[in-house]
């Protein structure tokens, strides 16, 4: 039976949803799983045991805050439908307009939900493309997640999100289907 993935997302310019839609379309160009899209909202959140496997997408606003979606809905999350699940994080911010709170609700988002369980994949080292200062999503240099940034480098998200979605479908144990 085909994997399902869900993917949240939080979103206030249309950012990170297009992202979602973009992650939707690579991963089912491999046949490896279906998805489903979904802004985070309190209601959505009831519905992670849906899915086998987890994506969440948030921008980050007002300098290293999470945006309004999962302002809202994080606080309301509990370990039910996420204890156990692979969860993968990406999120859209500005590395130049804000250099030392680059893409930190990747960060914010990816702490709460490994305190309730979940096991966080996609971590990336970020290549030499990306030069922000400080990230809360970063540890020892590794991003919790795949950060894009359509301010500045929107001609490199094709490509970022190409790779990412390869090394996240290993890490869900996913295997493409040859067509
Ligand atoms: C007032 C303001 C504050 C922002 N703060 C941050 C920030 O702290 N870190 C960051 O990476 N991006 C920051 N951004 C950039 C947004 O996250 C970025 O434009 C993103 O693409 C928005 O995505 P969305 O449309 O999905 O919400 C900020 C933008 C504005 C206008």
């Amino acid at each position: 039976m085909t994997a399902k993935i869900g993917i949240y997302f939080g979103s206030s310019t249309g950012c990170t949803e297009r992202i979602a839609s973009l992650l939707k379309a690579e991963i089912e160009a491999t046949g490896a799983a279906t998805c489903e899209v979904m802004v985070i909202s309190v209601a959505n959140a009831k519905t992670f045991s849906n899915y086998d496997f987890l994506m969440f997408g948030g921008s980050t606003w007002n300098i290293g805050e999470l945006q309004d979606d999962w302002a809202i809905a994080l606080p309301t999350l509990t370990s039910a439908g996420l204890k156990g699940k692979k969860v993968a994080l990406f999120g859209c911010g500005d590395q130049f307009g804000y250099s030392n709170s680059f893409v930190d609700a990747i960060g914010i988002i990816g702490e709460r939900v490994t305190q309730l369980g979940a096991q966080t994949v996609g971590w990336i080292v970020p290549d030499s493309s990306y030069q922000y200062e400080f990230s809360r999503a970063a540890f020892e240099g590794v991003m919790m997640g795949l950060p894009i940034d359509e301010d500045n480098q929107a001609p490199l998200t094709p490509q970022r999100i190409v790779n990412w979605v390869h090394w996240v479908l290993e890490e869900f144990g996913l295997q493409p289907v040859a067509a």
